[in-house]
Order: structure tokens, then sequence, then C-alpha cells
């Protein structure tokens, strides 16, 4: 095999510490690659307008593999304003950079997985007669990443045209007459093609993976036109598919039966928002944050990040004290896509084993109250759980 290069974006806060400690995890389960740093987030903004520079994406286009850490975003006006001040008034844009790479490199397939381990004292447990059940979840939500509600196609005073266009359609009557600066429109934008290819992954994961099911979780019955599309495409699909059940449901419904009966569900497919939503749902079940791993994979490019954000409130703490398994998980994705998938399982069942014995655990883990004073109350750092899963490798 040859040597791989990987493009590693550390991002804002936590993302640093967690990334530093997912490569010696690959370091430790004899992964060679070499790692080219590349600059992303809040810093980049602020000193030169742009939180994703042309250089990352540069880099990201050579090797066409990257780990990510976290970002930290804010609003428009909010990152207007702590813009350096010789930027000001220049004409600079704040957009999340994670949300532009995935734009940008047409990473359109989101894979989150929400696994249980065994022993997790973050497991969901469900009461049963007298006692309680941990029932072992198992699912894999496939989230279209690059179209919908997030494709940023909106306005607020939307230009004449875009009013006249509206008009057009007699439900956009009621709104007729509301005045400029009150009308906001943010756009839902779905394509047969990105439809289409979701749910075929989404089938052809399954089919790799033993998964029996593969449900669309959208809202068809109110949102008929793109929700619609995807499950047409879906049906379509399907039939390529005999043993793998087509299920659907709604995303609401979906989001109450999360707590009873999520070990029924196998694939999920939603698009970018329901995906977004229903993905945090069902890794609260596994675990929360601290175990969230994500890929975003587009034909020529793959990134891996966990799903948590920068965590601000403890990015100064020294040690840090964060979970590193998310992070962890999501580099073992990233050893999956380029098929050294014995060292990924090798360091899944490592983390399980550290998991199991309950000896280390992170503070989410003990579900205490993130802060400086959770080591002292025998939480594990961010090092001493990887330095536990390195052990058992
Ligand atoms: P967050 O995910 O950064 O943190 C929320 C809370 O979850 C934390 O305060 C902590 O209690 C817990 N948590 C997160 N990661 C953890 C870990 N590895 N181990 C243990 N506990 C963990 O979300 P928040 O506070 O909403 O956003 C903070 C910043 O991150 C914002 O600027 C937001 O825009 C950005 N963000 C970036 C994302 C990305 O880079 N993909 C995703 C989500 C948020
Ligand atoms: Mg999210």
């Amino acid at each position: 095999m040859t040597k791989r290069t990987v493009v590693t974006m550390p991002g804002d806060g936590i993302g640093k510490p967690v990334l530093e400690e997912a490569l010696r995890v690959l370091d430790a389960v004899g992964f060679e690659a070499d790692y080219v740093h590349a600059d992303i987030g809040w810093e980049f903004w602020v000193n030169e307008g742009n939180a994703l520079p042309e250089r990352t994406l540069k880099l990201l286009k050579e090797h066409r593999l990257g780990l990510f850490g976290a970002i930290t975003s804010k609003p428009k006006d909010k990152a207007g304003a702590e813009i350096s001040p010789a930027l000001k008034d220049k004409g600079f844009v704040y957009y999340s950079p994670i949300v532009g790479l995935r734009q940008h490199f047409n990473l359109d397939l989101c894979i989150r997985p929400c696994r249980s381990f065994k022993g997790n004292p973050l497991n969901f447990i469900r009461r049963k007669g007298d006692g309680f059940e941990e029932p072992m979840v198992d699912v894999v939500i496939f989230r279209q990443n690059t179209e919908g509600l997030y494709a940023g196609v909106e306005w607020t005073d939307p230009p004449p045209n875009v009013r006249e266009a509206l008009g057009t359609h007699k439900k956009f009557a009621r709104f007729a007459d509301v005045k400029g600066d009150d009308l906001a429109v943010s756009t839902r934008i779905f394509t047969r093609q990105a439809c289409n290819r979701i749910v075929r992954e989404a089938f052809e994961y399954a089919k790799k993976f033993g998964y029996k099911s593969v449900t669309i979780c959208e809202k068809p019955n109110v949102i008929r036109e793109t929700s619609g599309m995807l499950e047409f495409e879906a049906k379509k699909v399907a039939g390529d598919f005999p043993g793998i059940n087509l299920w659907s449901t709604n995303i609401d419904a979906q989001m109450m039966w999360l707590t009873k009966n999520p070990e029924d569900y196998g694939v999920i497919v939603a698009g970018n928002m329901f995906g977004d939503i229903v993905s945090d749902g069902f890794a609260g079940l596994v675990g929360g944050l601290g175990f969230a791993n994500s890929a975003n994979i587009g034909k020529d490019c793959a990134v891996f990040e966990p799903t948590h954000g920068s965590a601000p409130k403890y990015e100064k703490l020294d040690p840090p004290i964060v979970n590193p398994i998310a992070m962890v998980l999501s580099s073992c994705m990233m050893l999956d896509h380029i098929d050294e998938t014995d060292k990924a399982k090798a360091i899944r069942d490592s983390i399980a084993k550290v998991i199991a014995d309950g000896k280390v655990r992170s503070y989410d883990m003990m579900k205490l109250r993130g802060g400086p004073d959770a080591i002292g109350q025998g939480a594990a750092t961010t090092t001493q759980v990887t330095d536990a899963i390195i052990a058992n490798l």
C-alpha cells in the first residue's frame, strides 16, 4: 500500500487537542501517512477575512483526504463585528468553513454511524416491566450534505424578480403584501441526481454491512416536492436490493419514536436539515457528542470529522478534558474509506475495551459537569483516554 498523505485541519478550540490524539492512535495502530497541516477556522476569518483559505482548498484538492477537528462559527453580524479592524467594511462576509468545504468539494454524502458500546454509562436505557433494558443501537445515518435548507439560497427582502417568481405560486398570495424587510425566504432545494446517489449509496452500505432496512426520514405529506422526490428515488432504487426493506418515517414522529424502538432501525436517509436533526437524536442514545463521528464523502475527496463543535467553554482547560473518542472514531471511518479496515477494526475494538473496562472515563462518561474540577472528581483527561486506547492496541 502506498503511503498516504492526509490533510489535517484542527480548526478551533477542542478541535486541536482531539485531532492530535487521533493522530497518536493512527500512529500506534501502524498507519503510515504523511500529514500536512491546513488552516481553517476563526483566526483566519479575523485576520484574513476568510475562514477557509484558498491554500487549504488547494491542499485538499491535491491530497483528497482530510481529517477535520472543529471550528467556531458565529452569525454573520457577530462575525462581522469581530473581524480585524484593518478588514472592516471591506466587503468580507462570514460563511461557515465546514459548510463551505462540503459545498466546494461536493462532499454530498454525510455518513454518521450511531452505535452503542457495551458498558457505556451514557447508553440509552428504557423502562421495561419492573426493570430496565438497554437496547443496543446500531444505526447509520446518511445525510444529504450539500443541498436542502443548507444550500444557502436565501434572502431577507428578496429582490423583485424573486418576489415575482414566488408570486406565480398560488400559496404565495398570503405573503404578497408583506413589505420588503419583513419577508425572509430560505429555500429547500433537492436535485434528483443527489437524491438518487444518496439512496443508492445507503442501500449499497446496507447490503455491504448486513443491515435489513433503509428508512427514508423526511416529511413527504407536507413538504411534498422535495421529500417526495427523495422518496420517489428511494422506491426506484430499492428494486435493485431485494433483501433490504424500504421504510419511511416522518422526521417528527421519528424523533418521538427514537426512545421507543431505536434498535429496529438500520440505515436512515434524510435531507440536510432533517439528517442533522435525526443524527443528533440517535447520537444522544449512544453517548452524545463525545462519541458522534462522521464522514463527508464526495466523488473526489473525503473529509472525516467528529460532529461536535469547538466547545469554547473547554478550550482553555489545560490539560484538556474532552472526550477524544468522536475524533478517533472519525479517523476509523477514514481508514475504512481507504480500505485499511483491519486497522479501523483494531481501534474500534480497543475503544470498546476501554469503555467496557470502565477504568478510564472522560468527564462526559462520568456524567460530571465539565470544568477544571472534573479531573479531581476522577475524570480522565483527553490524553489519558487516548493512552488507554493505545494501550489496548
Ligand atoms: P459544541 O459541540 O462545541 O459543544 C457543546 C457541548 O457539548 C460542550 O459544551 C460540551 O459540554 C459537549 N461536548 C462537545 N464535544 C465534546 C467532547 N468531545 N467531549 C465531551 N463533551 C463534549 O457545540 P456548541 O457549544 O453549540 O458550539 C460551539 C461552537 O462550535 C460554535 O461556534 C459552533 O458554531 C461550533 N460548531 C462547530 C461544528 C463543527 O465544527 N463541525 C459543529 C457544531 C458547532
Ligand atoms: Mg449538527
